[in-house]
């Protein structure tokens, strides 16, 4: 396949960040990412947050319920760490394989994250078990000191929590959350194997000038929030790089528009309509299509010891139609449909 080809032909992709709700939303949103991804890491800040087993496992029977029929799309379960989480029911929950990795949500830094680690020191007992029995942290990385820049707060935790955090567990396996800054990629690359980072398809498209284009864009408003120009051009080249340490997240995060078009309107971009597209597209751009497969159907399953998925999928430029915003109980969750001037389809190979 030349670079510049105008289709590609992959493994079967999934998704490593995604945010599938509960209820009426859930309902509304799985299909969308369903048709796009084999599994996705199913994030677990819901009301009330996942933080046991039986709460995990109840909300996979959900997810289960909830799919199309025919799909044989697996939810990969994960659990809300909090200061006070037990580190005995985290390692049971993994040695049952109910869930794959724990979450830490710094407190206030994002949706739903108020039960969240307010010292990670609390949680280092917990982090010693996954450290020996090889379950995965995912990280929110943005500190919640609101003194520090909104535009600096995920550097800042790479300095002051997750380079100490990385020197303390020297064997525990982290990922980086939806990273958006140059350095948190130079991090990534300088930390791997057992550190990994997901870049979602809306940090490779926008900066932070787009969410003020012609007026405020509350739907391109989400956390860590866009950076400048030149740390988009850095995950950019670090998505297309191929190296193993970076893979597919796309954080679709939906919420109902009157809550994101509001005087304080909340973080999070819906994107799974679109996700697989859009990610063909930056590729395609950075004539790096054939470095897809890595980036979207190989480094995250080696990363997490997973097999790889079965099947392919087939990406081309070709017309498309716009992406319909989801309707929801009177509401309408606002797609991430990225203006491009040919547009990118997914079909089965
Ligand atoms: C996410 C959400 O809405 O759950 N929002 C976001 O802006 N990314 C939470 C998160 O991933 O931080
Ligand atoms: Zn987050
Ligand atoms: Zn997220």
């Amino acid at each position: 396949m030349s670079p510049a080809s105008t289709a590609v032909t992959i493994r079967r992709p999934d998704d490593w960040h995604a945010h599938l709700r509960d209820g009426a939303v859930m309902a509304a949103v799985l299909p969308h990412t369903a048709a796009q991804f084999a599994r996705a890491i199913v994030m677990p800040n819901l009301k009330p947050p996942v933080t046991t087993v039986a709460l995990a496992s109840a909300y996979r029977d959900r997810i289960l319920a909830a799919l199309p029929a025919g799909s044989d799309f697996r939810p990969l379960m994960t659990a809300y760490l909090t200061d006070s989480i037990d580190k005995a029911e985290i390692e049971r929950g993994f040695a049952d394989h109910v869930w794959v990795a724990a979450k830490l949500y710094p407190a206030g830094a994002t949706t739903n994250s108020q039960h969240g680690v307010t010292d990670i020191r609390h949680i280092y007992p917990v982090l010693e078990v996954m450290q020996r029995i090889g379950m995965p942290l995912l990280v929110h990385g943005e500190v919640t000191d609101h003194t520090v820049d909104i535009f600096d707060r995920e550097q800042v935790f790479i300095e002051r929590i997750l380079l100490p955090l990385l020197k303390d567990f020297p064997a525990l396996k982290v990922v980086l959350e939806h990273i958006t800054t140059a350095e948190a990629a130079e991090v990534v690359r300088e930390g791997g194997p057992r550190l990994g980072a997901t870049i979602t398809p809306h940090h490779l498209m926008i900066n932070r000038s787009s969410l003020f284009e012609g007026g405020i864009r509350p739907h391109l408003y989400c956390l860590p929030i866009a950076k400048r120009e030149r740390h988009r051009l850095a995950l950019r080249k670090a998505a297309t790089s191929g190296a193993a340490c970076y893979f597919l997240g796309t954080d679709t995060a939906p919420h109902l528009a009157h809550t994101k078009e509001a005087a304080c309107g909340c973080a999070g971009i819906f994107n799974a309509p679109t996700a697989m597209q859009a990610y063909a597209q930056v590729f395609h751009e950075e004539a790096a299509l054939d470095r897809l497969e890595a980036f979207a159907s190989l480094n995250g399953p080696r990363f997490y010891g997973l097999p790889l998925n079965e099947g392919k999928i087939r990406l081309a430029l070709a017309a498309a139609e716009a992406p319909q915003d989801v309707e929801i109980e009177g509401d309408r969750v606002v797609v991430f449909a990225p203006e491009c001037g040919a547009a990118w389809t997914l079909s089965a190979a």
